[in-house]
């Protein structure tokens, strides 16, 4: 926002900004223990990629999407920016429901192209963390006037239920990729939620797709030169110290990720230097580690046109608009109801 006084932006957030809150600390800090207790104790081990984003987590990946290496979210950016004017124009949405809308940085690229344009729009954004849900709505509702935010504080794969009736023609939005983030059967439940908020036929889903591609090119955009996806990487086991009193010390893991390409997946992992024991104090659990077996971090999906049409066909969805930069390294997708 350029300048503004506290007193203008309170007064335009009491007018246009609402919250509806389905998860709190509480059951979040409940979620991770839990996630936690079942991951390390699990063949293989693993951690969920969710919880690589704490303060330092958000800033290290901000620094990833900048990295020479890393091309997807510019290529996304790029995309967007091109189809937003025609996005805006043909679609003309009411009511923008983003799922995982953090900063709403992306979303703006849609919004820009709507400026000037008459009627007024709801947003919905959904993010577990109210404190980035409630900074980016104040900024949102100052700088476009035709805008009131709704938002859902909850997690995409629990709480879509909750998100509001649409009050017109609707656009779902899911970008930056986090869909790969997904394992199939729960990227299957996950559209199927996603399906149930189109309820008019001239609903649409937006959804940012990083594609299958030349090996080397995916397997270097997972392990930078500067080494910034490995202090990610291994970040998440600060969060998990934090979470439930541990004791892991991630200088004593290896930052390994590769393609898969059987599950047309990268894999995240953190490989023990040596053979070690933590103590997860407040789970009353000790896991003895091993360089023989690694901590899966993450899976990163990556998609053909063809993956994706079965993928959205499955949840009651037709691929309507295909939309890919000239590499053919990332795709935006539009999503139709096919029934
Ligand atoms: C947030 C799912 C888009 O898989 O590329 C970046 C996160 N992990 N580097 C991805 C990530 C390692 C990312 N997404």
């Amino acid at each position: 926002m350029a300048g503004g006084s506290d007193a203008l932006r309170r007064g335009l957030m009491t007018m246009r900004y609402r919250a509806y809150a389905y998860t709190d600390e509480a059951d979040r800090s409940r979620t991770l223990e839990e996630d936690v207790r079942h991951g390390l104790t699990a063949s293989p081990k693993s951690l969920p990629p969710k919880y690589f984003y704490d303060t330092i987590g958000a800033k290290l990946f901000e620094d990833i999407t900048r990295l020479p290496e890393y091309y997807l979210t510019r290529t996304e950016a790029a995309l967007l920016e091109k189809l937003a004017p025609r996005l805006m124009r043909d679609l003309a949405p009411r009511d923008i429901v983003e799922l995982g809308a953090g900063s709403a940085a992306k979303t703006r690229r849609l919004l820009d192209a709507r400026n000037g344009l008459p009627g007024t729009v709801r947003y919905v954004p959904v993010d577990v963390d109210e404190l980035t849900v409630q900074a980016s709505a104040a900024r949102l509702v100052a700088d476009y006037p035709y805008l009131e935010v709704s938002a859902l504080v909850g997690d995409f794969e629990q709480h879509l239920s909750h998100v509001p009736p649409p009050v017109g023609r609707r656009l779902v939005l899911f970008l930056g990729s986090t869909i790969g983030n997904l394992e199939p059967l729960s990227r299957r439940e996950f559209l199927l939620q996603v399906r149930a908020l189109l309820q008019a036929k001239e609903d649409r889903f937006l959804v940012g797709l990083d594609l299958v591609k030349d090996v080397k090119v995916l397997e270097a955009a997972y392990n930078d030169a500067s080494g910034v996806t490995a202090e990610f990487n291994r970040n998440i086991l600060e969060v998990v110290n934090r979470g439930v009193d541990g004791d892991f010390r991630p200088a004593a893991f290896r930052h390994l990720a590769f393609y898969n390409e059987a599950e047309a997946r990268i894999e995240m992992h953190l490989v023990p230097h040596r053979t070690q024991e933590v103590n997860l104090r407040r789970l009353g659990l000790r896991i003895a580690l091993s360089p023989d077996e690694s901590i899966w971090t993450e899976s990163s999906y990556k998609f053909t046109r063809a993956s994706t049409e079965a993928m959205l066909e499955d949840a009651g969805l037709r691929l309507e608009g295909w939309h890919v930069d000239a590499d053919r390294y990332f795709a935006l997708a539009v999503a139709a109801p096919s029934r």
